[in-house]
């Protein structure tokens, strides 16, 4: 089993029950998102719109808001699997791939499942090389 089977074994529930909750009606894409910190500690988060369409929220944006509300320290979590259905494999919008890359670990793996067997998996310097930092 590799370590991405294994992270979506372990958050494949979560992040769908996550997904349940989104709050969607313009577009109807339900999306759920978990973040597992370095003392095992689970954060969800979904996608939550709003009638003026720019201020909507994506689930792993929210996933790691609620993370850091929590205490989770920025830098320290491996992992975050987004659940989505819908797609051939929802890659994570460019907003999401900033924010993750801040608050992630350098060695993180994002992983995007729509099913227990169907994922892709990417490391975060992947997703976004060279992100913007304040200097
Ligand atoms: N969405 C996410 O939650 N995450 C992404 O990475 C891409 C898009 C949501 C936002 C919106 O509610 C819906 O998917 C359609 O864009």
């Amino acid at each position: 089993m590799s370590e991405a089977d294994k992270t979506v074994a372990e958050l494949y529930s979560l992040a769908r029950a996550a997904s349940d909750n989104a709050y969607s009606p313009y577009s109807g894409v339900k999306v759920g998102a978990c973040v597992v910190d370095e003392d095992g500690n689970i954060y969800s988060g979904c996608n939550v719109e709003n009638s003026s369409y720019g201020l909507t929220q994506c689930a792993e944006r929210n996933a790691l808001a609620t993370a850091i509300s929590a205490g989770m320290r920025p830098g320290t979590a491996h992992k975050l699997l987004i659940y989505a259905t819908g797609f051939d494999v929802l890659a994570p919008c460019g907003a999401c791939r900033q924010v993750m890359s801040e608050l992630l670990a350098g060695d993180a793996q994002v992983i995007s499942c729509q099913s227990e067997t169907e994922y892709h998996s990417w490391a975060i310097a992947d997703l976004l090389p060279n992100p913007f930092v304040l200097t």
